[in-house]
């Protein structure tokens, strides 16, 4: 188990560079699955669900080779092998498991998908689309002859859900359309993927269209990650400085941008970098919906900004109740109580504290509260921030953070 030890306390100023996106990055490794060729993958991000999800590829066979920022995954030779149970519940993302390998290999078992357990996680949505498309869904293992196109409609944005419908349908025989889907950033970057392996899909809105073809090889930049600039530039503000994160998608990130004013910081965007710092801090009232609203990962991030100014509201409604790490951050002092999917956060004073990380926002959470006091924290289980923040120590002793990860 990893510990982070902290010396909190002193302002955080500087520069950060933000790594490719964790959410766009995990669909368009999955999808490799589906080609049969060599794809190359400029930033994809080296942190804790890439490698899981790389090592599940290997396991079908896929040969992976890291030369320089760019990552090449050649998945001509694949066969199906039941996923290592202990891999596919590290990770949320190997729910792709499911449209990639019916796609390559007509099978895929079931089994407990992991990731962040902050909320029931249904796949009820996931399952609908592959019986749309023909396939048979038994208890552990969903089976197909072949994938023929079909009219799926989903009745709420569900980005896993939408993934796989995407992956199902990429290489199926005919048209399929999907209505009601997620549009977050990072559907369209896997779009763009397939569609640069040969793959015909369009969207438009809430709805995707897509032309079954074959796919050869891909290459694609994954996207810079809004959730880790946003997280930094709270940070930032947190700790009474100031953070200018580079290769930030600014135009993303409008909703993020727009709560920072709102909470009083100033926030000056320059080509792809952002930076914030806090004027006097006013109280918050926050919404998280899908894309194109706040997004419900920063809501946990936000939470210790509220406690640190002058309080706030958050609303979450894409989970039933995603505020399990408010019991957590009380061990640093946040005020906070809770009813169903509403948190109303009070100004509160912090201190240091001895936590195990409950999720992964929710850990980046008590690490702003470490950082932000003045003496010693430790931060149990850290693997759980590291699953989704890129060589975390480096980039915060950098901007005059005194942190230490140890084993
Ligand atoms: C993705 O999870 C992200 N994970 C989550 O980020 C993120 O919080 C979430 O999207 C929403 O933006 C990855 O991309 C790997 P959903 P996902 O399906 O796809 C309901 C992080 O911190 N639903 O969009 O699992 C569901 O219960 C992680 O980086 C069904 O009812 O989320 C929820 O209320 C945590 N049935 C809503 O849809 C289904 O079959 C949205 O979930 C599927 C989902």
């Amino acid at each position: 188990m990893k510990r982070i030890v902290v010396s909190g306390g002193a302002p955080l100023n500087g520069d950060i560079a933000v790594s490719g996106s964790k959410n766009a990055a995990l669909p368009i490794i999955f999808s490799c699955i589906l080609i049969n060729g060599i794809s190359e993958i400029d930033n994809l991000p080296d942190i804790g669900d890439t490698r899981v999800a790389l090592d599940l590829l290997r396991s079908f066979g896929a040969v992976i080779e890291r030369r320089g920022s760019i990552t090449l995954i050649d998945t001509r030779r694949l066969s199906y092998v039941k996923p290592d149970e202990n891999l596919v519940e590290k990770i949320r993302a190997s729910t792709y498991l499911i449209g990639s390998c019916l796609s390559r290999f007509g099978a895929c078992h079931l089994m407990p998908f992991g990731g962040c357990n902050f909320s029931l996680r249904p796949i009820d949505m996931h399952l609908s689309a592959c019986r749309s498309l023909g396939a048979s869904v038994n208890d552990n293992i969903i089976l197909c002859h072949s994938l023929r196109g079909a009219d799926i409609n989903f009745d709420k944005p569900s980005v896993g859900a939408t993934v796989n419908a995407i992956l199902l349908s990429a290489t199926a025989t005919g048209r399929t359309v999907i209505r009601g889907c997620a549009i977050e950033p990072h559907i369209d970057a896997l779009i763009d993927f397939l569609n640069s392996a040969g793959a015909s899909i369009m969207r438009n809105g809430r709805e995707v269209e897509i032309f079954g073809r074959e796919l050869h090889g891909g290459k694609i930049k994954v996207i810079g990650d809004m959730i880790e600039s946003g997280s930094y530039l709270a940070l930032g503000i947190m700790t009474g400085g100031k953070i200018r994160t580079h290769n930030s998608p600014i135009s993303d990130m409008t909703s993020v941008i727009d709560a920072l004013r709102e909470l009083g910081a100033d926030v000056v965007c320059e080509n792809d970098s952002i930076s914030a710092c806090l004027n006097s801090g006013n109280h918050l009232r926050l919404t998280a919906t899908p894309y194109p609203g706040f997004p419900t990962d920063l809501q946990p991030i936000f939470a210790p900004l509220m406690a640190a100014n002058m309080g706030g509201e958050i609303c979450d409604t894409v989970w039933e109740s995603r505020f399990g790490y408010l019991n957590v951050l009380s061990s640093f002092g946040v005020r906070s109580s809770v009813l169903g999917n509403r948190a109303t956060i009070y100004k509160s004073n912090l201190h240091t504290a001895s936590a195990v990380c409950p999720d992964l926002r929710g850990g980046m959470a008590c690490l702003m509260c470490a950082l932000s006091v003045e003496g010693k924290s430790e931060i149990y289980s850290a693997e759980t921030i590291l699953r989704g923040y890129e060589d975390l120590e480096n980039k915060l002793s950098a901007v005059g953070a005194e942190i230490k990860i140890d084993n």
